[in-house]
């Protein structure tokens, strides 16, 4: 079952205080009251550290495994948009594609260029960067790509529409879009696996009786979150706007079902047990839908429409 939309859409923003009691009147922002650990890793050294962890490990690798099953072969010419420290970019790039990744934090870049520098010349030559913010690409880079990523940088950007359009944009007709965004509908697990049951209830809200009165098994049937989501969080409004710019959705993925709540752990000597256990997981009903991430897989089907004025920021 693909995320379907959703109709509700309150304006949000991140910077609203959260209510501490859940019964406070009003809409809240999920971001906001999700926990201290929470960190968005907008910074570099930070989101470098995390991606060491086994969380980080986990995430990188179901969405390599992913895109294996939807990339055409190498050599391929991949976008990376906001491409971080350039994880996918050198995994695909020793694979024999093409990745140019456009990325507007120079530390970002830094960390990119330090990790090719051990890769062979061969992976090294594969590989383009370029600074600039993912909405201005079309300028940047161009457009024709094979693929378009944009992995974990939605919750960055207020509005995920002008983002993802930009994608569809960017991507060739048949081409593959690929987007990991949060999961907000189920972002209460994280806090109830930790023990932080104030923060959870927080999260989840009070439940319409319309959710308790369905039919058992037909667990989210309604779609409807308890709490408001930022609209880059909700899986269902991700996959409407990339669908309305011109997609088809092939496949989602959820991304940490099992090990969303372990911190900073490192990885062990049975992270390869791990990453099949949440691959496994991650690929079908009702584990996906209880992920920390949702993984969309899109295709481009035609001429992606015309970016409107109000789409550009
Ligand atoms: C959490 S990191 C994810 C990095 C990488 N995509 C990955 O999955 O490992 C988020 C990245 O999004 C970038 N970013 C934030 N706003 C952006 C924008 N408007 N356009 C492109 N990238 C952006 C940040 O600089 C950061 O590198």
């Amino acid at each position: 079952m693909q995320p379907s939309p959703t109709n509700d859409r309150r304006s949000s923003g991140r910077e609203v205080p959260p209510p501490v009691d859940p019964a406070a009147a009003g809409p809240r922002v999920l971001a906001v009251i999700d926990g201290p650990d929470t960190a968005d890793y907008t910074d570099a050294a930070d989101y470098v550290a995390h991606t060491a962890t086994l969380r980080g490990v986990i995430r990188q690798r179901l969405v390599t495994r992913a895109l294996i099953e939807h990339l055409p072969p190498a050599p391929a010419r991949l976008l990376d948009i906001g491409g971080g420290n350039g994880v996918q970019a050198l995994e695909f790039a020793r694979r024999g594609y093409h990745v140019t990744v456009c990325e507007p934090d120079p530390r970002m870049l830094a960390e990119t260029r330090r990790g090719l520098a051990d890769a062979p010349e061969s992976v090294r030559r594969r590989v383009e960067l370029i600074q600039g913010d993912g909405r201005d690409a079309v300028h940047l880079v161009g457009t024709g790509w094979d693929a378009t990523f944009c992995h974990g940088v939605i919750m960055f950007v207020p509005e995920p529409a002008p983002l993802l359009t930009v994608l569809v944009e960017l991507t060739r007709p048949g081409g593959i879009i690929s987007v990991v965004g949060k999961n907000g509908p189920a972002l209460a697990l994280r806090a109830g696996l930790q023990g932080r049951w104030q923060d959870t209830t927080a999260l989840l809200g009070e439940p319409s009786s319309a959710e308790t009165t369905e039919t058992a098994g037909a667990a989210g049937a309604s779609g409807q979150p308890a709490v408001q989501l930022p609209p880059g969080d909700d899986p269902a409004n991700v996959a409407a706007i990339l669908t309305a710019a011109g997609t088809q959705p092939l496949a989602w993925y959820g991304i940490r079902t099992f090990t969303d709540h372990l911190g900073d752990s490192p990885p062990g000597p049975d992270v390869d047990a791990v990453v099949n256990a949440e691959w496994a997981a991650g690929a079908r009903d009702p584990y996906r839908g209880i992920a920390r991430l949702i993984h969309h897989v899109h295709r481009r089907t035609g001429i992606a429409r015309r970016r409107l004025a109000s789409d550009r920021r």
